[in-house]
C-alpha cells in the first residue's frame, strides 16, 4: 500500500478576533490564542484580513508573522490594498478567496475561469515576495484547471457544500471532492482543503487523497469555549491524524 503523508491542521483563529471586536477593547489576544494552538501542536496559523476588518485587524497579522514558531497563512482578497500588505507581510502561504461585504462567511470558491488576469497578476505578485499561493475553489475540474493555468502552488478545495449536505447528497460531495483532489494532484499543484469542517464530518475530508492541510476555524474556536483551546486543537488534531494515518 504506498504511504501517505499524516495530513496537517491549520487553526484559523479569526473568531478569537471575532469576540475581541464585539466590544472593541484588548481581549481575547489573538496571539496568546496562537500560542496555545502552537502548543496544542497546530502546523500552521491561518488569518483573514479582510476588506471590511470585521476581525483580523492589520496590526494583528504583523504581530503574528513575528510571534509564531509555525508558517502562516494569510488568507485575502485580491483588492489592491490588500496585496501591497500581504508583500509587506510576507506570509509563508496566501490563500485567495472571494469575499463580498455582506456575507457572514467566505460563501464558495474563487471564479478562477472568470477572474483569470486579475488573480494572476495577484500569485505573481505573492510570488515574487517567496510567498507560495493557494486559490480557494470549489470542487470543478475547469476551476482547478484554471488554477494550474494561472502557476498557483496550491488549490485549497471548498469543503463548505459537503459540510452543508447530508446523506447521499454528502457522500457525492465527498466524491466531488476526491475527485477534485486528484486531479489537482495530477496537475501538479499541492492540494488543501477547509470551511465548514467540524469534530463530526472532519474525518472522511482528511482520508481523501493527496490532502496535505486542512485549515479549520469556527468549529474548534466554538469548541475552546467549553474545552480550552488547547483541548480542542489536540481534538481536532487526534480525529485528523487517526483518518490520515
Ligand atoms: N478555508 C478558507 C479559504 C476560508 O475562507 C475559511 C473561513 O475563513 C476556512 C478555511 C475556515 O472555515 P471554518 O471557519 O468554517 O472552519
Amino acid at each position: 500500500m504506498p504511504t501517505r503523508s499524516i495530513v496537517k491542521l491549520g487553526v484559523n483563529i479569526d473568531h478569537v478576533a471575532t469576540l475581541r471586536q464585539a466590544r472593541g477593547g484588548e481581549y481575547p489576544d489573538v496571539i496568546r490564542a496562537a500560542s496555545e494552538a502552537v502548543s496544542a501542536r497546530a502546523d500552521g496559523i491561518t488569518v483573514h484580513l479582510r476588506e471590511d476588518r470585521r476581525h483580523i485587524q492589520d496590526r494583528d497579522v504583523f504581530h503574528l508573522k513575528e510571534s509564531i514558531s509555525v508558517p502562516l497563512n494569510l488568507e485575502m482578497s485580491v483588492a489592491e490594498e490588500i496585496v501591497r500588505i500581504a508583500c509587506r507581510l510576507r506570509p509563508e502561504k496566501v490563500c485567495l478567496v472571494p469575499e463580498r461585504r455582506q456575507e457572514l462567511t467566505t460563501e464558495g470558491g474563487l471564479d478562477v475561469v472568470s477572474a483569470k488576469k486579475r488573480l494572476a497578476w495577484a500569485v505573481a505578485r505573492l510570488q515574487d515576495q517567496g510567498i507560495l499561493v493557494s486559490l480557494f475553489v470549489d470542487p470543478i475540474p475547469k476551476q482547478i484547471e484554471a488554477v494550474y493555468d494561472i502557476d498557483a502552488d496550491f488549490v485549497e478545495l471548498h469543503t463548505g457544500r459537503y459540510a452543508n449536505r447530508t446523506g447521499k447528497d454528502r457522500v457525492r460531495e465527498l466524491e466531488r471532492l476526491r475527485e477534485g483532489a486528484v486531479l489537482a494532484h495530477e496537475l501538479g499543484l499541492g492540494v488543501n482543503a477547509g470551511h465548514g469542517l467540524d469534530y463530526e464530518n472532519v474525518q472522511p475530508v482528511a482520508r481523501l487523497p493527496h490532502i496535505r492541510e486542512l485549515n479549520i476555524g469556527h468549529s474548534i474556536i466554538a469548541r475552546s469555549v467549553l474545552v480550552g483551546l488547547r483541548n480542542a486543537v489536540k481534538e481536532m488534531r487526534a480525529l485528523i491524524r487517526r483518518a490520515s494515518r
